[in-house]
Formats: C-alpha cells, structure tokens, sequence
C-alpha cells in the first residue's frame, strides 16, 4: 500500500441529519461521534460530518461506487426519501439515470447543497455507452 484516501470532511448544518442522510441511501451505519465528527465509513474510507456555520459550507461532490444490487436499493431509497435526482451532472435531466459506460449512474441532492452520486461503473472504464 503506497497511498490511499483514510478520510475526509463533510461539513454540514447538522452533521448527524447528513451522516443519516448519506448511510440511508448507500445503505451502511452511522458511525458513533468521534471528536466533533460523525463517521460514515466508505470502504476504506471514513467520511467525517462535522457541524459548520451554514453560510461557510461549499458543496461538494462525492461518487461512491457500487454494486447492482446496491445501486437498485440506494436507487429505491431515494425515490422514498423524494431526494432530487439527476442523470446527469448539469441537473438538466431530472427523474433519470444514466447509463454511462455500461452501467448505471445516478446523482442526487443531499442536505447542505451537497452533490452525491451512485455509479455502478467507474468513470473511463469502457466506452461512455
Ligand atoms: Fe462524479
């Protein structure tokens, strides 16, 4: 192992409404508060909500990649939360997916003005389809 991501911080208005909003959807626990932070681990990955003055957050853009089955159930779980979702980056195709390099991709609004998105292929890795 030469160099992998360990973690990263979110800020939110209300780190624990985001930490759920983001386990809910991709289907994994909220992680118990360490420090100020509330984990959601990713893989390898810990993503670390933390409290910010809502005028201070910049949104940001998270892509996890998942499985099929994953991807139906996150999917599933956004249609019953009413999240908006998109298929594409620009928000110029709302309600949809994509499928983008033989797969399926979805982005969607989370709280704060943070963007996230389901992908079932990686980016590049065939022909955008
Ligand atoms: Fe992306």
């Amino acid at each position: 192992m030469a160099v992998e991501l360990n973690h990263l911080i979110v800020p939110a208005s209300d780190k624990s409404e985001a930490a759920s909003f983001l386990a809910g959807i991709i289907g994994v626990e909220v992680g118990d508060q360490w420090g100020p932070f509330i984990p959601v681990q990713v893989g390898g990955v810990t993503i670390d909500f933390e409290d910010h003055d809502p005028g201070d957050i910049r949104p940001m853009h998270l892509a996890f990649l998942v499985g099929e089955d994953e991807f139906d159930a996150g999917y599933e779980r956004l249609r019953d939360t009413g999240a908006s979702i998109y298929a594409d980056p620009f928000r110029s195709k709302p309600g949809q997916i994509n499928h983008l390099y033989g797969g399926r991709g979805v982005y969607f609004e989370a709280p704060d003005g943070h963007f996230y998105e389901l992908i079932t292929r990686p980016y590049g890795s065939a022909s955008e389809g």
